[in-house]
């Protein structure tokens, strides 16, 4: 995914890209940024988008820099923010210098969606270099485990609705055919865009491999009109998550 194709979605982003932090049912993100900020700590919001994310951690730092590459998504973020300890400025994660990013908490939403994991691996290994000694980072990215198990709770919900369970899941394994375009890289077609969904222990041993130690990957969950069009109101499954992963800078 090119900064083209972020520029194109400045446009109504918040409609057209999900942000975890304006769906985070169980305020996960508020929770661990109160946990780890303080009115002396400086974080970093790296791959800010519209800047909903440096919004939400903002009150628990004394400064907040949201960081993108999209300068039209850095426009609207601007736009959108009022709060006095939070600026913005663009850069390429991949490229950047991490000296110039010091902080004592990195955040970083939704970021590593590439299939490509040489540009994953150095967009986190340059974070996590930005991050001073005895500071901390959160990463959150898409769960694989919850995509799959989206499929299930699909066919749940039709043979509930009456449906042939047999037929319905020959549907629902048609579908995650056309969706899973690589089960090996964990890449599946989201809307068009093929994205980068990671097994729990993958996103620890990466985070690890990029230099943070003691990393803990929990689930943050949103409702499930994200990911189901026709979602029951009383659907009866857990909801489906993302993963996110706290990790320390020794
Ligand atoms: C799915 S959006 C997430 C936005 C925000 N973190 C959130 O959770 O609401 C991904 C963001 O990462 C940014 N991004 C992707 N690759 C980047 C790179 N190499 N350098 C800087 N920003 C990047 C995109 O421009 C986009 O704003």
């Amino acid at each position: 995914m090119k900064v083209d194709y972020w520029d194109d979605l400045a446009d109504r982003f918040s409609e057209r890209v999900f942000e975890v932090s304006e769906r985070d049912v169980r305020g996960v993100i508020r929770k661990t940024a109160r946990r780890l900020g303080s009115k002396r700590a400086t974080a970093v919001d790296f791959g800010c988008g519209v800047g909903a994310s440096t919004r939400a951690v903002a009150p628990f730092f004394k400064h907040v820099l949201g960081v993108d590459f999209s300068e039209k998504l850095l426009r609207v973020a601007r736009e959108k923010t009022s709060a006095g300890n939070v600026a913005y400025r663009r850069a390429d994660l991949a490229k950047m210098n991490p000296q110039q990013f010091r902080c004592d908490v990195a955040f970083c939403f939704n970021v590593l969606l590439s299939p490509d994991d040489r540009l994953r691996r150095s967009i986190a290994a340059n974070v996590v270099r930005a991050v001073r000694r005895g500071g901390a980072g959160v990463f959150i990215a898409p769960s694989l485990e919850s995509e799959l198990r989206s499929y299930q709770v699909v066919l749940d919900c039709r043979t509930r609705a009456g449906f042939d369970r047999r037929s319905a899941a020959k549907e629902v394994d048609a579908s995650a055919r056309r969706d899973l375009v690589s089960l090996s890289q964990g890449v599946v077609d989201l809307g068009g865009a093929p994205t980068k969904h990671f097994f729990q222990d993958e996103f620890a041993d990466l985070l690890t491999d990029c230099g943070f130690k003691d990393v803990v990957v929990s689930r943050i969950h949103y409702p499930w009109d994200v990911v189901l069009d026709d979602a029951p109101d009383d659907i009866a499954h857990a909801e489906p998550w993302d993963w996110i992963a706290v990790g320390a800078k020794a």
